[in-house]
């Protein structure tokens, strides 16, 4: 005999309050919609995986089949393959950073790396600082263990010490919930900025005189399109719990991440690992392990620099041909993002609908802020992933859904219906 079966949430009332207040990645919801063919995504933050050589990739991984299997498909160790962390402290040097195997821990990519670091350092309560906007992954990582999170904004040399210095002395000198800042100071995500010198020794002054960690976040670094070579934080300063990944110079399809810190914080860090998965992937390290000693990763590595110039300034361009005077934006040095703002009264996330009919899509500005609520006139475009064909195309139509809303508005505030400050 056959029933009808109703389904009900039987874990809504069992859930832990700190999933209920958490909110889902708006890059992670529009990953369907951005990929119907007709729409260009400007919201993901991929790289161009096409533009890794075939021979490469298959060299490294036959290599492993072949020859490592059997370390390649056994657990491994909780902290990672030393001959990965070598393979890391190698790039380390080339960035200006000096360390050893000790002072490495490998994680399945820098998300992994965010969260085992917030479930190791934040209590309910605990204040972490960060840029705002800031990388909306970080917040979802941190928000789980339900810290505060408070924003210090940025300009174009990066986040404001002045604003740091004012939010600091709030909070209080030797106050136990201060734990960590959290910053991207290379190509900021969302906001394409990098942080200056002068403020990359003043923020470990301030570190030194308030007395709390400094995570320094890195995917982006090695991708610069003008300027010189910045000195990361992590060669300034020892204590600098420096987070590196693989994903955006070689494949984030292999989760490889990197911490390079102090013993004592990656002792913490190690035994909360043990917890989320053992340990890595084996057979990842392995293939990264090759990829970076037996093939020409640095031509590979000039490829994307070049191929994502040509789309920076692609976008740029289209930018500053089609969009309206009311708008602003950022000029990336390297990276994969421009932050676009638009006036006060503008609601980009309730304008995605209209930009998805027009064949577009982008990130509203609000998912990088923790409240959801500040940003709400700005969006997150990013330039890595489309030809400049497809991203002037894209630029174009978002412009035309801009300036329809732009005229609508004009009505209003003409009528006295919205007020401007
Ligand atoms: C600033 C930042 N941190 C961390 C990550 C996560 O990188 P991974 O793929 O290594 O987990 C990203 C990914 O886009 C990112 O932009």
């Amino acid at each position: 005999m056959t029933s009808a079966h109703l389904t009900f949430d039987q874990t809504g009332e069992k859930i832990a309050e700190r999933v209920v207040k958490m909110r889902s990645s708006a890059v992670r919801d529009l990953f369907a919609a951005a990929s119907r063919p007709d729409v260009i995504s400007l919201s993901g933050g991929m790289p161009d995986v096409s533009l890794l050589p075939q021979s490469a990739i298959k060299k490294a991984v036959r290599a492993v089949c072949e020859d490592e299997r059997a370390v390649a498909l056994q657990y491994g160790s909780t902290d990672g393959r030393v001959q990965t962390k070598q393979v890391f402290c190698d790039l380390m040097r080339d960035i200006g950073v000096r360390t050893k195997p000790e002072n490495v821990l490998i994680t399945s990519g820098a998300q992994e790396a965010l969260d085992l670091l917030s479930k190791a350092f934040i209590n309910p309560g605990d204040i972490i600082l960060a840029e705002g906007p800031t990388y909306l992954g970080a917040l979802q990582a941190f928000s789980a263990y339900e810290p505060d999170i408070h924003c210090i904004p940025f300009d174009d040399e990066g986040m404001r010490m002045d604003l740091l210095e004012e939010e600091l002395a709030r909070i209080g000198k030797g106050n136990p919930r201060l734990k960590f800042l959290y910053t991207i100071p290379n190509f900021q995500n969302p906001g394409g900025v990098t942080m200056s010198s002068a403020r990359r020794k003043r923020l470990l002054e301030l570190a030194a005189e308030y007395d709390f960690m400094v995570l320094e976040d890195d995917p982006y670094g090695r991708l610069r399109y003008d300027g010189g070579h910045m000195v990361p934080l992590k060669a300034l300063s020892d204590d600098v719990i420096y987070l590196g990944t693989i994903s955006k110079v070689f494949a984030p399809g292999l989760r490889t991440g990197w911490i390079v810190a102090p013993k004592h914080v990656l002792s913490k860090v190690n035994l909360v690992k043990q917890g989320t998965d053992l340990c890595g992937s084996s057979f990842d390290q392995v293939v990264v392990e090759h990829y970076f000693t037996d093939t020409p990763w640095q031509k590979t590595l000039q490829k994307f620099v070049s191929t994502y110039h040509e789309r920076r300034d692609a976008m740029l361009a289209a930018l500053d041909e089609y969009f309206p005077a009311e708008a602003s934006w950022t000029r990336p040095d390297g990276g994969f993002f421009v932050w676009v703002t638009l006036p006060e009264y503008f609601d980009t996330a309730s304008m995605l609908s209209e930009a998805l009919e027009a064949g577009v899509t982008y990130v509203p500005g609000d998912s990088f802020f923790p409240d959801g609520k500040t940003g709400k006139n700005s969006m997150r475009i990013n330039f890595s992933f489309a030809p400049p064909e497809k991203l002037n195309e894209a630029i174009k139509r978002l412009a035309k859904v801009i300036n329809e809303r732009l005229e609508l508005y004009r009505v209003f505030l003409d009528a006295g219906a919205i007020k401007v400050d």
